[in-house]
C-alpha cells in the first residue's frame, strides 16, 4: 500500500480509478484534482467516501479544483484532457487532433507536478498518448523509470478478448501484446498471442485473426461512435490499475508501456509502446522482442507514425 496516490482529472477515467483506488486498498489517501466548476473533484470524492462503510475500506479521500491536494503523491495518474467525441459530422477526430489543446493542459499538469510531487512515479492515460507523455518528458525531466504511458495494455486487452471471442475459450487462457504507437499504426504481435501456450494459430484461422488485428487498431474509435459522449474509460482505468499494481507489489511484472527509448528497437528519445517490466522502481527493464520480418516493418512504420505526432509537438511548443 502506498501513503500516496494522484489522479488528475475526474471525469470519467479519473472517477473510475478514484474508486477503483479505494475498493481496493491500495493507498491510505487518494488525491483528486479536477478544474471543474463548481469542484467536481470535490463532490466526486465526497460520493466515494461516503461509501467507503459499505465496501469497508478506511481510505482517505480528497478532491480539489487545487492542485495543492496532490502534494507529496507517490505516485499520479494523469487523466487530464480532452476526449474524443464525434463531430457534428459524424466523423471522429483522430486522437492527434485533440492534440493541441491537451497539449495545454498537460503543461499545466506538469507545472504542477514539477511544484507539488517532483519525485513521483507518473502514469499517463491522456491521449494522444505518445505525444503527451513525450511532452511530460520535456517539462519533467524525470528518469525513464519514473515515467510511462498506458496504452499498449488497454490494446493488448482488447486484442485478448477479441480472440477469446473467436476462439470460444476464457480471456484468461489469451496471452498477448500490442506494441508500437497508440493510434491505427499500433501492431498486435501474432508471433506472441498464445491461447493457453498454444498459438493463436491453432485456434483462430488467419483471415478471422487479420479481422480482429484490424479491430484492436480501432477498437478505441468503435465504442468512441457507440458511447457518443465521450471514449471508453472502464477498461483505460483497469488497464492503469494493472500497471499501478504492478508498481505497488513490486511485482516484476512485463506488459507493454509507452516508455522512451534509449537505442532499444533502434529508436531514440520517443516513446513507444514495447514491453517493460514494471517493479518497486517503475520501469525497471525494456525487453527487446524477437520480431518476424513483417512486424519489424510494422514497428518501423510506427514510429514514423509517432515521430510525425512529436514533431507537431515540437512545432507547437514554438
Ligand atoms: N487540470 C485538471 N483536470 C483537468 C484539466 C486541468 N488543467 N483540464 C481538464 N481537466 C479535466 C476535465 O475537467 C475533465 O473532468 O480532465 C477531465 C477529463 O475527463 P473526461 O472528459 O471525462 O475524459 P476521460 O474519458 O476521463 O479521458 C481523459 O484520457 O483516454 C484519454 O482521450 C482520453 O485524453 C482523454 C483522457
Amino acid at each position: 500500500m502506498l501513503k500516496k496516490i494522484g489522479i488528475i482529472g475526474g471525469g470519467n477515467i479519473g472517477g473510475v480509478l478514484a474508486q477503483e483506488l479505494a475498493k481496493r486498498n491500495l493507498a491510505k489517501q487518494i488525491a483528486l484534482v479536477d478544474v471543474k466548476e463548481p469542484d467536481l473533484a470535490k463532490g466526486k470524492m465526497l460520493d466515494i467516501s461516503e461509501g467507503m462503510p459499505v465496501v469497508s475500506a478506511d481510505t482517505v479521500l480528497e478532491g480539489s479544483k487545487s492542485y495543492e491536494v496532490i502534494e507529496n503523491a507517490d505516485m499520479i495518474i494523469n487523466t487530464a484532457g480532452v476526449p474524443r467525441k464525434p463531430k457534428p459530422d459524424g466523423s471522429l477526430p483522430s486522437r492527434e487532433e485533440l492534440l493541441s489543446t491537451n497539449l495545454k493542459i498537460t503543461d499545466i499538469v506538469s507545472e504542477n507536478v514539477k511544484k507539488f510531487c517532483p519525485k513521483t512515479m507518473l502514469i499517463s492515460i491522456a491521449n494522444p498518448l505518445d505525444a503527451i507523455v513525450y511532452r511530460l518528458n520535456m517539462q519533467l525531466n524525470f528518469p525513464r523509470e519514473r515515467l510511462m504511458g498506458m496504452a499498449g495494455v488497454l490494446d493488448s486487452s482488447r486484442y485478448r478478448f477479441f480472440i477469446a471471442q473467436a476462439a470460444g475459450v476464457s480471456v484468461e487462457n489469451v496471452q498477448a501484446m500490442v506494441l508500437g504507437g497508440h493510434g491505427d499504426s499500433m501492431i498486435p504481435i501474432r508471433s506472441a498471442c498464445r491461447i493457453a501456450g498454444m498459438p493463436v494459430e491453432k485456434f483462430v484461422d488467419p483471415d478471422t485473426l487479420e479481422a480482429l488485428e484490424n479491430r484492436t487498431r480501432k477498437a478505441g474509435g468503435e465504442v468512441v461512435k457507440l458511447l457518443g459522449v465521450g471514449s471508453a474509460f472502464v477498461s483505460p482505468a483497469w488497464s492503469a490499475l494493472e500497471m499501478a499494481e504492478a508498481i505497488i507489489f513490486d511485482k516484476k511484472k512485463i506488459m507493454p508501456v509507452s516508455v522512451r527509448l534509449e537505442g532499444e528497437y533502434g529508436v531514440e528519445g520517443l516513446f513507444i509502446g514495447v514491453p517493460a517490466l514494471l517493479g518497486a522502481n517503475g520501469v525497471e527493464r525494456i525487453i527487446e522482442m524477437d520480431l518476424t520480418d513483417s512486424e519489424k516493418e510494422a514497428f518501423k512504420k510506427s514510429t514514423e507514425a509517432v515521430r510525425k505526432t512529436t514533431s507537431e509537438v515540437d512545432a507547437l511548443i514554438q
